[in-house]
């Protein structure tokens, strides 16, 4: 049976990736470390109660006595860091905690799993380990109207965000570089699907229709992204730590460019059919002061990944979005929940004297 310890599992990629762990692997045991912040909500893993093989652990990723402790009693085969601050207007109001997690939180987990699996006298590893780093096209800084992030691109990040995940990934390479040790690191676009924190575009977006509530774009709207359905990041995660070659950069994306704010559009345009609501128009969106330091274009060349692994992405943006939103539709209540903060109290209500 293999053994991960995974963090930051009850946000938004990582409790998509335990629901994708979970179907697709009988004999699979998830130690899941996080530590709750605004962004973790353990509804997100409403799912898994009562499955023996996710164990939810409540702690830092900093915290090395902790870490240390997990791998003494679970001796894990791989580690996959998800857990992060990843909100970039958070890093420009407070870019102190963004090194903290991104940078101290991943050299913690770095050591602690050197020391589980490093050999000092022999200077080898134990077989069959990893630590696989889940990192972001925003590392690359941005593009023009033309090419794409390749994974030999410079690393040129712009923000503190971009920058503090950055800096953790020239920390995986070193750790590779100078111990040898067994690494991975995927680097992906925007991801959009069930159970991501409305503070992000799409379920913000859809938050503020249902409730006829104004759409905030920043500037013109023309900042280019490139969306992926989260299930497909899942997916080429899971088939870089079980198939990527050691020391490797891949690149995670879906050749799926739009602006911002044909994104607006499209949501607006769902929720009106779906919702059947004719007052749901484009004239609900602001535009407002852009973003300090916004990069204009990001755009991921994923053919390594294809060529390597086999790995492509399984759903269309047409489909995903309306996933989405269906998604959103039927999860009232988790949105009321964390939109009112009640999401907090859930730990509290389930966990409390256990
Ligand atoms: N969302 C995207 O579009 C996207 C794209 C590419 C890469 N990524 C990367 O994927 C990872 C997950 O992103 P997400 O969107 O799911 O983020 P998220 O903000 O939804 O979730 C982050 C999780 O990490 C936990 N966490 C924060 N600090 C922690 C700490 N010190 N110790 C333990 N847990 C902690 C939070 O409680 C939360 O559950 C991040 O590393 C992010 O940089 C995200």
């Amino acid at each position: 049976m293999k053994k991960y310890l995974i963090t930051g599992c009850a946000g938004f990629i990582g409790s998509n990736f335990v629901y994708y762990m979970l179907r697709k692997y009988e004999d699979i045991l998830l130690v899941n470390l996080d530590k709750l912040t605004y962004a973790g909500n353990l509804e997100n893993l409403k799912g898994t109660e009562g499955d023996s093989r996710h164990v939810f652990v409540q702690g830092d990723i900093c915290d090395k006595a902790l870490v240390t402790e997990l791998f003494q009693k679970y001796d894990f085969d791989y580690v996959i860091n998800f857990a992060a601050e990843s909100h970039v207007d958070r890093s420009i109001a407070n870019p102190e905690i963004f090194v903290e997690t991104n940078v101290l939180g991943t050299v913690t987990l770095l050591q602690c799993a050197k020391e589980a699996w490093y050999n000092t006298e022999a200077r080898t590893w134990k077989d069959g380990t990893k630590y696989l780093q889940v990192s972001t096209d925003e590392v690359y800084g941005a593009l023009g109207t033309e090419g794409y992030f390749m994974e030999t691109t410079p690393l040129n990040p712009h923000s503190p965000y971009s920058s503090s995940k950055a800096s953790a990934d020239h920390f995986v390479q070193a750790f590779h570089d100078t111990y040898g040790m067994p690494i991975n690191i995927t680097r992906c676009s925007n991801n959009y699907g069930p159970y991501q924190f409305p503070e992000k575009l799409i379920p913000l977006m859809i938050h503020n229709v249902k409730q006829h509530k104004p759409l905030p774009v920043y500037g013109d709207g023309m900042q280019i992204r490139d969306w992926l359905y989260v299930e497909d990041h899942c997916k080429a995660i899971d088939m870089v730590v079980n198939g990527g070659k050691i020391g490797e950069v891949y690149n995670v994306g879906a050749h799926n460019e739009r602006p911002n704010i044909l994104i607006v559009k499209t949501v607006i345009e769902q929720l009106r059919n779906r919702l059947r609501d004719d007052s749901i128009t484009e004239d609900l969106i602001r535009h407002v002061e852009d973003r300090l330091g916004h990069d204009r274009r990001y755009g991921i060349d994923p053919t390594k990944i294809k060529n390597d692994l086999g790995w492509y992405p399984e759903t269309p943006f047409e489909r995903g979005i309306v996933l989405t939103i269906d998604w959103y539709l039927q999860n009232e209540e988790w949105m009321n929940h964390v939109t009112s903060g009640n999401y907090q109290k859930y730990y509290e209500a389930m966990y409390k004297g256990k």
